[in-house]
């Protein structure tokens, strides 16, 4: 059987993983945690990993992976709570998305319990850790 082609998208300031508010988000970096991921499921999955603080750029990545991936792990941070765009782009494309986020966003400021990206996602992993991402990808095998 072939492999699944499985992204992780990374939205603004997940690149400051293992530094960034450890108390919330950890310490470990996402580069360290996504080497485990991709052993882990080597034999059955293609694992890529993108990251960007930019909207435009998530967006670019979604358009172009979107009709030839077969899923989309995608924490896409405070973009998360403020981008119509981004929604948009995931409506926009066939490959599906899992919405993660690290910390559980309903427990923080009222200003993170509204995602914008919910709507058109298959699901939500809310509050795991970065265990979060290995939950997500379970989902599409
Ligand atoms: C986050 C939660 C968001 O509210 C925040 O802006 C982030 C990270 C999370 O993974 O818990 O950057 O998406």
């Amino acid at each position: 059987m072939s492999k699944k082609k499985i992204i992780i998208i990374n939205g603004p300031n997940l690149n400051l993983l293992g530094k960034r508010e450890p108390e919330i988000y950890g310490h470990q970096t996402f580069e360290q945690y996504f080497e485990v991921l991709k052993d882990k499921y080597s034999d059955r999955v293609d694992l890529v990993y993108f990251q960007s603080n930019h909207e435009g750029f998530l967006i670019d990545k979604i358009h172009e992976i979107g009709f030839s991936y077969d899923g989309i792990v995608l924490n896409a941070g405070a973009f998360t709570h403020t981008s119509i765009a981004l929604a948009d782009a995931i409506a926009g494309v066939k490959t599906p998305v899992v919405e993660v986020h690290i910390s559980n966003v309903h427990k923080r400021e009222e200003f993170r319990h509204h995602s914008y990206i919910s709507k058109n996602s298959i699901g939500i992993i809310i509050g795991f850790g970065l265990r979060g991402y290995d939950f997500a990808i379970q989902t599409y095998l």
